[in-house]
């Protein structure tokens, strides 16, 4: 039997420096992920910082990868990078080590939309996860609902009109004290809640898009009413079960803004007719376990299969990377080696264009 093809993919458009080598056969050989400390005493990522560590780490994380897996550069069969949308600095970094390494051992590359792994992941971790399918795509900087059709091809239903989900978490945890990232810092507080309903009733957050057609979203008035609840209380001195009911109340409110989004999204999926329906979730907030469940529930309401990646391969990672970069690597969709970066990369080309319109009015 023929080996399967092997495919090392680079990861550093964020605070992640990442490196993976997955196969054809949808095994990850190398998983090497590092999460940057050096944001922590800002709050959050300083780009510049951030294109820094990438730098100094990237060159001993290929070697790391490499030998977790047990292979050499010669048996690859491409590379795969991130080459955008994210942070240029370090969208740079990854992009000039994969472009060194494909030059040196004339390897195919791959440029990735970092979006575009995680929509895939699914498809690397579950059994037949056929296209098309309804995407849920929630992480630090995006905040979409999205038809995955094909690999490079999308459509998209709803996007955010002001924060991403990620980062009305990392906002509102920073408001209460929590650190950073803010997403698992409620989620655990969150869990300390005695009666989800009590809190509820106590503090109220709004829910702005709530009803209405369509399926944009907005969280940023959720931040601005915690902000409120918060000046409630004298500075610094908010009791920990209080923060754990704001935290349980703010996160059964993005619960219920999902839901309500993810419900006209599906009627206009399922008018498409799709043989297998399933909803998939992807991005950092996928790693939530309540929004899972929550999610869980709807799309059992309509018979869709809910598929959610592993949490470790919720956040960023590069398994996705290599594993888009295998999808388009099996239909010879590969990049010349002069391929650019992009700090922004919208999976829908059409969306680039409606909100540059929207932009000019
Ligand atoms: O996909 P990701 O690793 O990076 C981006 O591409 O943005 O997502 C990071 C985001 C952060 O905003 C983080 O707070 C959020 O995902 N996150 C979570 C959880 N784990 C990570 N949000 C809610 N609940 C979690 N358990
Ligand atoms: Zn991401």
């Amino acid at each position: 039997m023929t080996k399967p093809r092997l495919i090392l993919g680079i990861e550093s458009s964020c605070d992640e420096t990442a490196v993976a080598i997955v196969g054809e056969d949808r095994r990850i050989l190398a998983h090497q992920v590092l999460s940057q400390r050096e944001h922590l005493a800002y709050g959050g990522v300083v780009p510049e910082v951030a294109a820094r560590a990438h730098l100094e780490h990237m060159d001993h994380l290929v070697e790391d990868a490499l030998r977790e897996a047990g292979v050499t550069l010669g048996d690859l069969s491409a590379i795969a990078v991130t080459a955008g949308p994210g942070l240029i600095g370090g969208v740079l970094v990854g992009v000039m080590t994969a472009k060194a390494i494909a030059q040196v051992r004339g390897l195919p590359l791959i440029a990735v939309n970092h979006l575009e792994g995680h929509a895939l992941t699914v498809r690397l971790t579950d059994d037949d996860v056929a296209f098309p399918y309804l995407l849920l795509l929630v992480s630090g900087g995006h905040c979409q609902i999205l038809v995955a059709k094909d690999v490079g091809d999308y459509i998209r239903l709803g996007t955010t009109i002001d924060d991403a989900v990620g980062e009305a978490f990392d906002k509102t945890a920073k408001l209460l004290g929590l650190g950073w990232p803010g997403g698992p810092a409620i989620e655990k507080l969150a869990a300390e809640c005695a009666d989800i309903t009590a809190a509820r009733a106590k503090y109220p957050l709004p829910r702005p898009m709530l009803g209405k057609p369509g399926c944009d979203f907005s969280f940023s008035g959720l931040k601005t009413a915690v902000r409120r609840m918060i000046d409630g209380f004298p500075a610094g001195d908010i009791p920990r079960h209080v923060a754990a009911d704001l935290c349980a109340s703010f996160q059964e409110t993005v619960a219920d803004i999902l839901a309500d989004r993810i419900r006209h999204a599906m009627i206009e999926y399922l008018a498409l007719s799709p043989p297998a329906p399933a909803l998939v979730v992807a991005g950092g907030v996928a790693a939530n376990k309540r929004l899972r469940r929550v999610l869980e529930g709807i799309a059992a309401e309509k018979g869709l299969r809910f598929v959610a990646p592993p949490l470790k391969l919720c956040t960023d990672n590069a398994a996705m990377i290599a594993w888009a970069g295998m999808e388009r690597f099996l239909r010879g969709m590969t990049d010349d080696i002069d391929f650019p970066v992009r700090a922004r990369w919208p999976l829908d080309p059409q969306a680039g264009i409606v909100a540059a319109k929207s932009q000019k009015v």
